[in-house]
């Protein structure tokens, strides 16, 4: 058997777009805030995605979805996730995400909340022979100049294989890659992510498959990927609070941070976080990252508790500092960098209009 010598510091492509590593941030809604997809390009993931974005909400013109828009040049290559499920809304939406930036238009097949299925949009779209999300991919790709991808899970009910089914179907209807999270719907985040199906998906395609579900090491990444042949490993909950695990898949090698690393790093993330959310919306949503933070037993457990009950940032940043003193100098040398942001030209408030757990 050939030996698999593929690095995950590879440059690929989709279609024509260069993607400068083999480690892909996921969409994760409610966490995949600007801040985070920059936290990750600066630790070596090749590709970041935001988290979806109703293509309802964008086609109703409504400011909050729009916000989510926001893209920068740092960010790049990007790539904007839609869900929807009318073909005509879902173009007219990714012809606004790729006016706004986006460098991909993603369309999001896997998401299993009801508040998503029920509209017949998310994973109900490999359904049915997937025709109804052929159309869609269709339409979009029709629509766009830019690479039109697909993220799926193995389809709705557990055992489920329709991915086997609409995965060449999407292929044909034009979309350039396709991401698979091998969890039926119904499993929601139970068991495991079974990556044989990833494998049996890139034999039956010839785009490159991005492969998603449980990989946390770089022992599993190296596994499914040479496992699977998928052409990219994509990292979720293994990245919420641990950039480093990113760093350390593309530099093949253990990252460990220092405490003063994880609490300068951390109050970078709330800095950049405030500056996108503004103060109030920002306590709220960095509360569930205070916990990512400072998992791993490296913290008492009553800071984390202490986070959890503080009411503004400057707070939350003298406690991690009372924690880690020798944070001080790295926090200063971070100040310039964040102030650089304003001049990407990207200083409007983002009001987050939808929080869903689980998007895919
Ligand atoms: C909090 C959360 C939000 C998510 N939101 C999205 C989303 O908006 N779009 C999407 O395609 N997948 C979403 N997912 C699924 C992830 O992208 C990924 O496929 C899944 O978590 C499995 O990968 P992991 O084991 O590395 O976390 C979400 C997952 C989580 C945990």
């Amino acid at each position: 058997m050939a030996v698999d010598v593929r690095s995950l510091a590879d440059v690929w492509t989709i279609g024509d777009v260069e993607i400068p590593g083999r480690v892909v941030l996921a969409p994760m809604a409610g966490v995949s805030v600007q801040a985070f997809r920059r936290q990750g390009r600066r630790h070596g993931a090749g590709l970041v995605c935001s988290e979806m974005v109703s293509a309802c909400g964008l086609g109703h013109g409504n400011e909050r979805t729009k916000d989510y828009l926001r893209i920068a040049p740092d960010e790049r290559p990007l790539a904007v996730q839609i869900f929807g499920s009318d073909p005509v809304q879902m173009a007219e939406a990714a012809r606004m995400c790729v006016a706004a930036g986006a460098d991909i238009v993603d369309i999001n097949m896997g998401c299993p909340v009801r508040k998503v299925t029920k509209t017949g949009a998310g994973a109900t779209l490999t359904e049915g022979g997937a025709e109804r999300g052929a159309r869609i991919v269709e339409a979009v790709a029709n629509a766009v100049e830019v690479p039109v991808t697909v993220k799926m899970r193995r389809g709705v009910d557990n055992g489920s294989r329709d991915f086997a089914v609409a995965g060449p179907r999407f292929e044909a209807a034009g979309a350039r890659a396709l991401t698979l999270h091998p969890r039926s719907a119904k499993q929601m985040y139970t068991g495991t992510a079974d990556h044989a199906l990833t494998a049996e998906l890139v034999s039956l395609v010839s785009v490159p498959v991005i492969a998603s579900g449980d990989i946390d090491s770089r022992e599993r990444a190296r596994v499914v990927l040479e496992t699977t042949g998928c052409a990219a490993v994509m990292i979720g909950r293994g990245a919420q609070g641990n950039p480093w695990l990113l760093q350390s898949l593309r530099e093949d090698r253990d990252v460990r941070p220092t405490n003063e690393q994880v609490v300068a790093e951390h109050i970078r993330f709330v800095r950049e976080t405030v500056r996108e959310l503004g103060e109030p919306r920002a306590v709220h949503f960095l509360r569930k990252f205070h916990a990512w933070y400072l998992r791993r037993g490296r913290f008492p457990r009553t800071l984390r508790q202490e986070l959890s009950t503080l009411q503004t940032t400057a707070e939350v940043e003298a406690a991690l500092l009372a924690a880690a003193p020798g944070a001080a100098p790295l926090i200063a040398q971070m100040e310039a960098d964040i102030a650089a942001l304003d001049a990407l030209g990207d200083d409007a408030e983002l009001d987050l209009p939808i929080s869903l757990y689980g998007g895919g």
